[in-house]
């Protein structure tokens, strides 16, 4: 962090002048201190969804939502994308460097041995219902994980919980995802690398076996880097949040999995889908459906467009667009949703209305066309959301609990209800 200890912003207010610190992180970031600002003049901050307010320093990711940029640990996610696999990307995530390949080898090994699930754990799968939405599944099952291992409370527990998580996570999607067509799970298999085994888990039965295509494997591992980490959103503040009262990591991750479920983050890009098969099967029409959302009348949302910190192009949603096209060659599979999309696009980047708000395609727009191409079902496409959020969620929760700022979070208001009023029996009322 750049020294700007010499700053400081001076606020007024009833006649009273306070100094409050500036502080500047490594690209030039400032924000105004105002820890102290309560105990000094009674007064708190207002900011109702935290649009303009720093909860914590962190190393992890660097966003510029102005110019598109986004970095993990320093590279830029293009890079990343074009070189990177997703284990390394969790390791320099979850440890601030790239790995050398001693390191990579060691923790794909830990991985791959550690993504059998305890059979009576499996079990948990058989009391859901067999329509659940796999989101609350997951949530639970992770949730459940803190009932079979013990507390994470020293170094090394904490690498063989992170471990633990990682590599069982696919193997919960999957089970998650077989129970519910109603269909036996597939034991995971150690010569797989990690989205192979997701595959062979999702797609081979007990009568036939699955061959992985590794173009799909590998459009799957892109798609789990490019969602790995995207600094304080609102499944990671979630995370953070939880994990200050430090509860345990399982229970902490289940909360996040519960915040990305809702469509205004992670489960936008099964709306987006579902948007985009509506248009082809009903309006046939782009312009129809961006005239809904538009209307202030409407609740009708372009979902997978705007972003609170993008105000330009997400540079994640940049390279999607790009490989679904090459994707969709692979397979063989109908362009026509991605066909749609971009249509969609180019009429909201030259309409007043999505220009004037810097609305532009976020990562959820194009990822779901991949998902879809690839097999994926609907409903499963936040799920591979989660898989992919999970080293950006464990790296911040490690990260917060190293911190020399370390305190429970605990958020204040300014409250509008009623004054003290005497209470009145039943009866009374
Ligand atoms: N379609 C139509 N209008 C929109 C959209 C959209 N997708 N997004 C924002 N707007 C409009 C709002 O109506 C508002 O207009 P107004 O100023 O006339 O009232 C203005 O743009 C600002 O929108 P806010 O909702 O205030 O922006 P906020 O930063 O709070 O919300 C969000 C960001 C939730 C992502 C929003 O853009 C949205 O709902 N997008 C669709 C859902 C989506 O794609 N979510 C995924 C986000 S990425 C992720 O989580 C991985």
């Amino acid at each position: 962090m750049a020294d700007a200890s010499q700053d400081t912003a001076q606020l007024t207010y009833d006649g009273k002048t306070y100094n409050l610190p500036v502080v500047e992180g490594s690209e030039g970031e400032r924000a105004i201190d105002i820890r102290t600002l309560r105990a000094e003049s009674g007064l708190i901050t207002l900011d109702p969804g935290f649009g303009n307010s720093g909860s914590c320093r962190s190393a992890i990711t660097y966003i510029d939502g102005e110019k598109g940029i986004l970095r993990y640990r320093g590279y830029p996610i293009e890079e990343l994308a074009s070189h990177s696999t997703f284990l390394e990307v969790a390791w320099l995530l979850l440890y601030g460097e790239l790995p050398s390949e001693a390191e990579l080898a060691t923790f794909t090994d830990e991985i791959t041995r550690h993504t059998m699930l305890h059979e009576d754990y499996r079990r948990l799968f058989d009391f859901m219902p067999k329509n659940a939405h796999p989101m609350p599944v997951a949530a639970a099952a992770v949730a459940a994980l803190s009932t079979f291992y013990r507390e994470a409370d020293n170094e090394d527990r904490i690498h063989r919980a992170v471990v633990r998580l990682l590599a069982k996570m696919p193997t919960i999607a999957a089970y998650a995802y077989k129970h519910s067509i109603g269909q036996p799970p597939t034991y995971p298999k150690n010569d797989l690398g990690y989205c192979s085994n997701f595959l062979h888990m999702m797609y081979a039965t007990p009568c036939e076996p699955y061959a992985v295509d590794p173009v799909v494997a590998k459009a799957l591992d892109l798609l789990l880097i490019l969602h790995a980490d995207h600094e304080q959103n609102c499944s990671t503040s979630t995370v953070r949040l939880v994990g200050s009262s430090l509860s345990s990591l399982f229970a902490t991750i289940a909360s996040g999995i519960s915040a990305l479920w809702g469509p205004l983050h992670g489960g936008a890009n099964q709306k987006v889908i579902e948007m985009l098969e509506r248009i082809a099967d009903e309006e046939g029409s782009a312009d129809v459906f961006l005239k809904k959302a538009k209307d202030k009348d409407d609740t009708t949302r372009l979902m997978g467009f705007g972003h609170r910190v993008y105000k330009s192009y997400d540079p994640r949603a940049a390279i999607l667009k790009e490989t679904c096209k090459g994707v969709i060659e692979r397979v063989g599979g109908s362009s026509q949703l991605l066909e749609i999309a971009m249509r969609l696009e180019e009429i909201a980047l030259s309409d007043s209305y999505f220009v004037e708000r810097k609305l532009y395609p976020n990562v959820d727009f194009y990822s779901g066309v991949i998902y879809k191409a690839i097999g994926i079902p609907v409903n499963m496409f936040t799920v591979m959301f989660t898989m992919g959020r999970l080293p950006g969620w464990i790296a911040q929760w490690l990260e917060m609990r190293k911190d020399s700022d370390f305190r429970i979070g605990r958020p204040r208001q300014v409250y509008t209800g009623s004054a003290k009023r005497a209470y009145v029996p039943l009866g009374k009322r």
